[in-house]
């Protein structure tokens, strides 16, 4: 490596929502920060997130909303730097934001609007960006030395904000697991999360065809008659490949293989009750249209082909229904069980879950307990969030947290 390296107080590898927030922390303390960014520009996954309106934070984030080896590693960093910080900063610059639903921010007009704010914000705090440099080589020295595509750069501490895998058109690496395993850092298995489910080929078949169908449903993953994870109420969608929509990706992050996939057509509804009342007070409708009345018209009529197949009669009225035939129908109507053949991966997973073992850092800086000077932050770390800003809400504290150590 050549002698004449430029000298920084901090570099950043990583131009995503940690890095830059961590840089201009830093920067703001009047630390001389340098980010290295391979991608052509910074912030990029901000920029499609939320729809293109980036769900920027979730108000009531706290550490039940995250998920990893250890939950309770992020509550530092969290309970530091909370989502109020982070709204306070977004005011300061006028962003127009709503909530969408109760705690969950989005911007008015364009993610755009988040990524403008940190280019700002770090161009006010000194902070130098490259982008479209890679990084070739780090060597944990005393200064740490990181070889570029674009020259030798030293500094007295390092922090690794490379995020997941997810989306690797938009530049997702793996680099910074890669640097964690040169160190002898433990790494947690690595998944997509926040991703929709494929499902096995005469399933889809039989789905498929209601392609962009949409209902409330509540979705939990089962083992056996276990839950894993709780159970979330929010919209399903059924797509050409299998079953997306908020529900179905908040569960996708506990799901494992050989897990089953339960869905609940009609939550919040006591729906033997519901087939008692009907049956008391219009005992002459046909049970598909009572179901009709309640999902979409091509849903209500996939689960009446369900039904059918249960051996449910479908043609008569509710008051033909026996007693068992409506305990059939509860349970199909309330607890509808898809064995998945998998996600849609890495292609379209919005996290990572698992990633450098917390175990490694000190949940007060991040910083490696065993390579002195060097934090990791975001996405690489072994924490994920669910569906509804929190993602970037451990992206923004977990920043905060090493910017004010470093
Ligand atoms: P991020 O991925 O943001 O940044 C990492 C950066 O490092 C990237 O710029 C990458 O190019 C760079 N990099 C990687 N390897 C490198 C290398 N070797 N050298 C140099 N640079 C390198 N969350 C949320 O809270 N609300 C939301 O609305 C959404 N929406 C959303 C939509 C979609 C489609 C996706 C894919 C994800 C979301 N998320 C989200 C999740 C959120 O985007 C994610 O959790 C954060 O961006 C993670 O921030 P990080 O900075 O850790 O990683």
């Amino acid at each position: 490596m050549s002698p004449t390296a430029e000298h920084f107080d901090v570099i950043v590898i990583g131009g995503g929502a940690a890095g830059l927030f961590c840089a201009i922390t830093a920067g703001e303390r009047g630390r001389r920060v340098l980010v290295i960014e391979h991608a052509n520009r910074v912030g990029k996954k901000i920029l499609m997130s939320g729809g293109g309106r980036c769900n920027f934070t979730h108000l009531e984030a706290t550490p039940a909303q995250y998920l990893s080896a250890n939950p309770h590693f992020c509550k530092s960093a969290l309970a530091r730097f909370t989502p109020w910080h982070f709204l306070e900063r977004v005011n300061r610059h006028d962003i127009a934001w709503h909530e969408k639903t109760p705690g969950q921010l989005f911007c008015n007009h364009s993610s755009k609007d988040i990524v403008a704010m940190l280019l700002a914000d770090a161009a006010a705090a000194g902070v130098t960006i490259r982008t479209g440099c890679s990084v070739v080589q780090v060597e944990h020295a005393d200064p740490i030395r990181v070889a570029t595509g674009q020259g030798l750069v030293t500094a007295n501490r390092l922090v690794v904000a490379t995020g997941g895998l997810s989306i690797p058109k938009m530049g997702a690496s793996d680099f910074g697991y890669r640097l964690a395993a040169q160190w002898g850092l433990p790494l947690q298995p690595r998944r997509a999360g926040l991703v929709p489910f494929t499902l096995h080929p005469p399933v889809l078949a039989q789905w498929s065809p209601l392609a962009g169908t949409s209902a409330e449903v509540e979705a939990v993953i089962q083992a056996g008659d276990q839950n894993i994870g709780p159970a979330f109420r929010n919209h399903m969608l059924v797509t050409h490949r299998g079953l997306s929509g908020p529900a179905l990706l908040q569960v996708s992050s506990f799901w494992q293989d050989g897990a089953e996939l339960v869905i609940n057509w009609m939550p919040g509804a006591a729906i033997l009750e519901w087939l008692e009342q009907a049956r008391a007070q219009t005992p002459r409708r046909k049970l598909k249209t009572l179901i009709a009345d309640r999902l979409p018209l091509r849903l209500a009529e996939r689960l009446e082909q369900v039904l059918a197949d249960a051996a449910v009669p479908m043609d008569g009225t509710i008051a033909d229904l026996s007693r068992q035939q409506m305990g059939q129908v509860e349970q199909l109507l309330g607890s509808m069980r898809f064995q998945p053949s998998g996600t849609e991966g890495y292609r379209t997973a919005e996290v990572t879950l698992g990633g450098v073992d917390t175990t490694a850092l000190s949940s007060k800086t991040l910083e490696a307990r065993s390579v002195p000077g060097v934090h990791f932050i975001g996405e690489v770390v072994d924490v994920t969030g669910w569906l509804g800003g929190y993602n970037f809400q451990w992206a923004w504290a977990s920043g905060w947290a090493a910017g004010q150590a470093v």
